[in-house]
C-alpha cells in the first residue's frame, strides 16, 4: 500500500487491517505513553488548501505520536499566492526530502492528481477532496462504530443530510459496504442526492420516520453551502424541522443507537444540542479516534521495510 485515497474497492481485510492496526495505538493516544518511534526521521507534509480543525491537528498528533516530523503548509501565504503551479510547489517540496503529502483540496481528484505525479517512495493521503472522498474520516467512523457495536453484518445504519456533496458520505457509504454492513440508507432530499445514487449500494428515503427507524447507527452530516451553486434549498429552518436531528425523531431508532457527526457541526440546523452533547453522541470519540486510525494509516504506508514502494 503506498497511498490512501478513497475507501471505494477497498477489500474487506484491508479494511480490516487498519480497523486491528488502529485498535493497536488507541494505548499511545493515551496520557501515560505520548510517542513510538516507528516513523523517526520521516517527514510528513501537511497541504491544507480548504480549513480543517479536526483532520489536519489529528493528522498532526498522529504523526507527531508516530515520531516523524511534521510540515505544515500555509497554503495561503505560499508561493501560490505569485503564481506558481501545484507541481512546481510539489516538487520543491519534495526536494527537501519529505515522505508523504497529506491533502486536502476543493477540487474532486486532487489528492489522486497528485500521487500520479509524486516522486517514487512519496506517499499521498487524501484528507478531503472536493465532493469525491474523505477517506480516514470514513475509517475513524468504522472504527468509532465497530468501538460500540461490534461486527457489521447486524446493523442497519442511516446517513442523514447532504449526500450530494459530502465526501464524508461517500467514503462512508464505500467502507461500510466493504466491511459487510446490513444495510445503508440515505435520508435526504431529492435536491441534495447524487445522481448515482442508486448505484452506491444504498437504500434511500426521503423523511427521517421511515429512514430512521430501527437504526443502530445515525450519521448526521453538515449542509455543505461551500459547494452549493444554485441547489434548490429549504431555508435553514425548514432543513431543521424536516432533516434536524431531535430527540423526538430518534424516537423510532433502535434504543441504542449511536449518534454520530463528522464536524463541524451546524447546531441547530443538522441536529440541536440536546442530540449532539446527549448521552448517545459518540461526536467527540469520534475525534478521539481520528488521532489512532491516523497513525494506523501513516505506519502502514510508511512505516514498513520496502514501504513507499509502488504497489
Ligand atoms: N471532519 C472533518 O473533516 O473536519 P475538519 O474539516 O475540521 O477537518
Amino acid at each position: 500500500l503506498r497511498h490512501f485515497l478513497t475507501t471505494e474497492g477497498l477489500p474487506r481485510p484491508l479494511l480490516e487491517q487498519i480497523l486491528d492496526t488502529a485498535e493497536s495505538f488507541t494505548g499511545v493516544i493515551g496520557k501515560s505513553v505520548k510517542k513510538v518511534p516507528l516513523l523517526r526521521g520521516r517527514t510528513v507534509i501537511n497541504l491544507f488548501f480548504e480549513p480543517s480543525t479536526r483532520t489536519r491537528t489529528t493528522f498532526e498528533l498522529a504523526a507527531t505520536r508516530l515520531s516523524a516530523d511534521v510540515l505544515n503548509i500555509n497554503v495561503a501565504v505560499s508561493s501560490q499566492s505569485k503564481g506558481e503551479s501545484l507541481l512546481d510547489m510539489l516538487r520543491n517540496l519534495e526536494a527537501m526530502q519529505c515522505d508523504a503529502f497529506v491533502v486536502r483540496h476543493a477540487d474532486s481528484g486532487t489528492a489522486e492528481f497528485i500521487a500520479r505525479h509524486a516522486q517514487p517512495g512519496i506517499s499521498v493521503l487524501n484528507a478531503g477532496d472536493g465532493r469525491h472522498a474523505h477517506p480516514t474520516q470514513a475509517m475513524l467512523d468504522m472504527f468509532t462504530i465497530r468501538q460500540h457495536k461490534g461486527s457489521f453484518e447486524p446493523l442497519r445504519v442511516a446517513i442523514v443530510g447532504d449526500i450530494l456533496h459530502s465526501r464524508v458520505a461517500r467514503s462512508q457509504i464505500h467502507a461500510l459496504n466493504g466491511l459487510g454492513a446490513g444495510e445503508v440508507r440515505v435520508i435526504a432530499p431529492r435536491t441534495l442526492l447524487p445522481r448515482d445514487v442508486e448505484t452506491l449500494g444504498v437504500r434511500v428515503f426521503h423523511d427521517m420516520q421511515s429512514g430512521l427507524r430501527d437504526v443502530d447507527v445515525v450519521m448526521m452530516l453538515r449542509l455543505q453551502r461551500e459547494r452549493m451553486t444554485g441547489a434548490l434549498l429549504p431555508s435553514e429552518g425548514e432543513y431543521f424541522r424536516l432533516y434536524g436531528l431531535t430527540e423526538e425523531k430518534l424516537a423510532v431508532a433502535h434504543p441504542e443507537a449511536i449518534i454520530m457527526h463528522p464536524g463541524p457541526i451546524n447546531r441547530g440546523v443538522e441536529m440541536n444540542s440536546a442530540v449532539a452533547d446527549g448521552p448517545r453522541s459518540v461526536i467527540l470519540q469520534q475525534v478521539t479516534n481520528g488521532v489512532a486510525v491516523r497513525m494506523a494509516l501513516m505506519s502502514m504506508l510508511l512505516g514498513r521495510p520496502g514501504s513507499g514502494e509502488d504497489a
